[in-house]
């Protein structure tokens, strides 16, 4: 039974972790247990009962599920509100539970009351058996007549085992240089890591990982987890003034206020964690099953080789350009050909046409049927890029709806790329959006579709709010979904890539409705080894699409530069025109080797073994499912000879089955991950080294 009662307790289990919550002395709902799954339920301990204390109460000291804003108490709470009278004092007391079965997906409903007023709060516990994972989420509901106002609603408040000193990991950036891995020691107070940019952002990731200060790839206890939202987000990671660890996750309450009338309920996003003893790389991976698993619209289905003329063209497109470049991609073995920005009604520069979303006349008179027979002629599919947010001031949108962007009537429209945001809050814009994107993909044959957002909001005002204008950050983002899975189910052929800037909306909640990310902007190599190290603490390398630009051509070898984009979900964005006979064929070679490892790249286990954050000798391996193939890429940067280079040992194979590790000869997996490999490389040098099981 993954979910059970004991004396007015509940323990979650999935294969290898349990979680225990249970109510105190007091009567408060408290996390008893967060770590590896015990063997009976007696060994699950009772929730502490903490002793009374001047200046606050023992709620203080609770490791509270849902602490509410109440009382004498002053650690971070997930839950804060304003009565219609004036009252911000929430007093939650447990009321009932009840243990779902939803097609053999156990969930467990806790409900707590208010002590006066008429406000519920559910909290749901999901358990994803298989995958070692809980999901949480709250409702609030307003019983009553008078409305409430929420100020803050987190999705969840993770404890971990008493003590301080953990190490809190997370993902830092910003455009063109995402995703970098930090590490710190959590000390007394709140760190605090947030987007208010209205996306997820460049610049920080809904990811933690906690450990005791010692865990590394391999071993040690970790508690991770994420919130699956693409808006505005808050983590606050409290270290107590008695020594307890906690971490709220939930959408950010900054600017944010929600106005519950009587009969709504509010609804947070998804938190989802685990906790494995073995280190970050089986967080990561039991992270990226579960993406793989539960959570992608196209699931296990393996992502094309696509070529994206972006950089080769820029806005400079039309008919014959781009089928001289299809016919030399499918030359060199591209499977998807992927018209970037420009194609669209007077869409010559950054400065006008968001928002008029059909073929510009001049440069595509027959429309995008000329271009897409010719690509899938060839034999590729047509992938198309549009930015549906997103309007410049200069486009027929703009001038028949001026109101429908995201301003305050007294401020200037600060504009960033020359655009401005639709406000997706609104149905009618939702309506508009729907219908103009359904058109173009109900009139052409497009196989996949980049959804860009290239600006950051500002002015975040909404004049013709029906209510709350502070709801904003989260009905645009529901927007957002509603948007993108109305045309999903409509057109469920279409896989769809997430793309902010580059990696500005990379989460768990996009997931749902996009197959694929863009990483970065930056395609140079060498840069790119860090970023999508630290992409890869969160999401499986099917969603990492990585493309082979001329970003470092003529420094960096082609092959080097192909290595690193074969670790992801392979794609070119050069300008073919320029490349030469010798990297044309050395592109085809390398496409047929990544189509081979393909099915292990995206869909085995990743295992960071040496890692580029730290290292300018780095390696990374992947191995599929049955542990039959391995794929280990090698790179090393720059590092001043004479260089004593590492060793490196393999990860994930059987140990007693003998293993052809190509160019090394045969030996057991026990020898290849104990006495391990040395791979000699100079500097800007990579391999790729292919593993067979032989018996
Ligand atoms: C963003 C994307 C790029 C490209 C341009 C087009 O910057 O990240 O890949 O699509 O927009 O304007």
């Amino acid at each position: 039974m993954p979910i059970y009662t004991k004396n007015l307790g509940w323990v979650l289990e999935t294969a290898n972790l349990g979680y225990a919550i249970g109510l105190d002395a007091h009567g408060l709902l408290a996390n008893r247990y967060w770590g590896a799954r015990l063997p009976y339920p007696e060994d699950y301990p009772p929730p502490a009962d903490p002793r009374a204390w001047p200046f606050h109460n023992t709620a203080h000291l609770t490791n509270e599920e849902f602490p509410a804003y109440a009382g004498p108490k002053y650690i971070d709470p997930c839950l804060k509100v304003t009565f219609f009278d004036g009252v911000r004092d929430t007093l939650l007391n447990y009321f009932s539970a009840e243990i779902k079965d939803l097609k053999g997906v156990q969930e467990l409903i806790l409900t707590l009351n208010d002590a006066y007023y008429p406000l519920q709060v559910k909290l749901h516990y999901r358990c994803h058996v298989e995958h070692d994972l809980i999901e949480r989420w709250a409702e609030v509901e307003n019983l009553g007549d008078h409305p409430i106002t929420i100020e803050r609603a987190f999705s969840a408040q993770w404890h971990f085992p008493r003590g301080s000193q953990y190490r809190l990991s997370h993902l830092a950036g910003r455009w063109l240089d995402e995703t970098h891995l930090h590490r710190e020691i959590l000390h007394p107070g709140k760190l605090v890591l947030e987007s208010r940019r209205l996306t997820t952002s460049h610049n920080a990731n809904p990811w933690f990982a906690l450990d005791r200060g010692s865990a590394t790839e391999e071993q040690g206890d970790v508690w991770f987890g994420v919130l699956a939202w693409s808006g505005n987000w808050k983590l606050v990671a409290e270290t107590t003034d008695f020594s307890s660890t906690r971490l709220s996750l939930g959408v950010n309450d900054w600017d944010f206020a929600w106005r519950l009338e009587g009969g709504q309920t509010y609804s947070t996003p998804s938190s989802i964690a685990g906790y494995t003893p073995q280190g970050f790389g089986a967080a990561s991976r039991i992270l990226h099953n579960f993406v793989r698993d539960r959570l992608l619209p196209h699931g296990h289905t393996l992502h094309k080789v696509l070529y994206n003329s972006w950089e080769a063209t820029t806005f400079k497109v039309d008919e014959p350009s781009q089928v001289q470049l299809a016919e030399i991609a499918v030359k060199m073995g591209i499977e998807l050909f992927v018209l970037d920005d420009g194609w669209f009604q007077k869409r010559d520069l950054d400065n006008a046409g968001l928002g008029d979303w059909w073929p510009d006349e001049v440069k595509f008179p027959n429309g995008l049927g000329g271009l897409i027979k010719a690509v899938n002629g060839l034999g590729m599919q047509f992938g198309l890029w549009v930015e549906p947010e997103m309007v410049n001031p200069d486009s027929d949108l703009y001038r028949a709806h001026s109101d429908w962007v995201i301003h305050f009537p007294t401020r200037p429209r600060s504009e960033i790329r020359q655009q401005l945001i639709l406000n997706f809050a609104r149905p009618d814009v939702q309506e508009y959006i729907i219908g103009m994107l359904d058109k173009l993909l109900t009139d052409n044959n497009i196989a996949f579709i980049k959804w860009d957002m290239n600006r950051n909001v500002s002015e975040p005002g909404w004049p013709d709010a029906p209510g709350e204008a502070r709801e904003l950050w989260v009905r645009y983002v529901y927007g957002v979904y509603r948007v993108w899975q109305t045309l999903s189910d409509r057109h469920p052929q279409v896989i769809w890539q997430s793309c902010s800037g580059g990696g500005g909306r990379a989460d768990l909640g996009i997931l749902r409705v996009a197959d694929q990310v863009w990483t970065s902007d930056n395609t140079e190599a060498t840069a790119r080894l860090s970023i999508q190290d630290g992409f890869s603490q969160v999401f499986p390398a099917n969603v990492m699409e990585a493309w082979v630009t001329d970003a470092g051509r003529g420094l960096v070898p082609l092959e080097v530069r192909f290595h690193v984009s074969m670790c992801g979900s392979l794609g070119v964005g050069g300008n073919l025109l320029h490349w030469d006979k010798s990297e044309r064929d050395l592109a085809a070679s390398l496409i047929a080797q990544y189509k081979a490892i393909r099915p292990l790249v995206q869909l085995g286990d990743q295992y960071r073994l040496i890692s580029p954050q730290e290292h300018a000798y780095s390696a990374v391996q992947y191995v599929d499912k049955a542990k039959t193939e391995s794929a280990l890429f090698v790179f090393r940067t720059f590092i001043p000879d004479p260089a004593q280079l590492p060793q490196i040992y393999l990860r994930g194979l059987d140990l007693r089955s003998r293993y052809e590790v190509e160019g090394y000869g045969v030996r057991s997996g026990a020898a290849w991950m104990s006495a391990g490999l040395f791979v000699p490389l100079k500097n800007l040098e990579s391999k790729l080294v292919r593993i067979r099981k032989t018996e």
